[in-house]
Formats: C-alpha cells, sequence, structure tokens
C-alpha cells in the first residue's frame, strides 16, 4: 500500500512539472513576438527605452524637445526623410535653434539599423491628428 501511494505521489510530480513545461510552450510564442510587433509597437519601446527620446520628446507637449506630434506634422508637411534625419545626413526641419541638443543624440541613432530608425519613424508618425 505504502509502495502504491509512492508511486502514485511520484507520479502525480511528475505529472505536474510536465503540465508546467507545457504551460512554457505555450507561453513561448508570445514572449518572442518581437518580430511579430508592428512598426510602431516596436518605435515606442525604442523610443522609450534604448532611444531615450521620451526624456525630451512628448507626445502633445514641448518639453526639451519638440513634441512627438508637431515633429510628425512638420516632417509630413515638408516631405521630411527622417530616417537619414537620425544618420545624421540631413538639415533640421523642425527647431534648428536646438539643432545642437538633438545631435547628441545621434551617438545612440547612428547605431541602429534601418529596420530600428523605420519604427522610431512609424511611431512618430503614428501622432498625426
Ligand atoms: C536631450 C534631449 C533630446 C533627446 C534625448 C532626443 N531629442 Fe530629438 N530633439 C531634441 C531637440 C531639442 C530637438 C529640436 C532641434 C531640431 O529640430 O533638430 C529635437 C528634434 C528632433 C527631431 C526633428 C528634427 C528636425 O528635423 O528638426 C526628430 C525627428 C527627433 N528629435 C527624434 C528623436 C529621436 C528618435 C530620439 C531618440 C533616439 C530623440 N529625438 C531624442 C532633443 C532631444
Amino acid at each position: 500500500m505504502k509502495q502504491t501511494l509512492f508511486t502514485l505521489s511520484t507520479a502525480v510530480l511528475l505529472w505536474s512539472c510536465a503540465a508546467k513545461d507545457e504551460k512554457k510552450d505555450v507561453l513561448y510564442p508570445e514572449s518572442a513576438s518581437t518580430e511579430k510587433k508592428s512598426p510602431e509597437e516596436f518605435g515606442k519601446e525604442l523610443f522609450e527605452s534604448t532611444g531615450n527620446c521620451f526624456a525630451c520628446h512628448q507626445p502633445d507637449q514641448k518639453i526639451i524637445g519638440p513634441s512627438i506630434e508637431q515633429i510628425a506634422r512638420i516632417y509630413k508637411d515638408q516631405n521630411g526623410d527622417m530616417v537619414s534625419f537620425l544618420k545624421g545626413n540631413e538639415k533640421p526641419l523642425v527647431d534648428p535653434d536646438q539643432f545642437s541638443v538633438m545631435q547628441t543624440n545621434f551617438a545612440i541613432t547612428k547605431k541602429m539599423s534601418d529596420e530600428e530608425l523605420k519604427a522610431l519613424e512609424a511611431y512618430i508618425y503614428s501622432h498625426l491628428k
């Protein structure tokens, strides 16, 4: 009888471990969804983390830098090339007097891939009303 109980509890233990593993498998595709994120979502993430852009750019009010919405509007109106700007290849269109403040960030954006820069651009354009 004792033996049977032992076997039974071992089986239950093993089963619960197996069940946990199964759960992990189900969760996995979700946590690996980085590739499935839309460019806007990926851009938002970069904007708020790696890029630290959020420190100076808020969605609809000027803090240190112009608002995201203002940047989007001016770039759309003037058909600006934001990716090229972030690579350090363009003249500023939004607030040339403050360009030197923005320029310090090119150290970060120049290291970003085209995909990352396009994601930032998509995130900025998503603020157009
Ligand atoms: C230290 C503050 C600061 C940070 C951090 C910062 N910016 Fe800026 N940004 C500015 C200021 C100030 C301007 C206005 C000067 C200008 O227009 O170049 C600006 C302007 C811009 C413009 C408009 C450029 C133009 O054509 O005039 C874009 C696009 C931009 N920032 C994107 C970003 C992105 C993307 C990041 C994050 C990788 C970022 N900024 C981080 C301060 C900052």
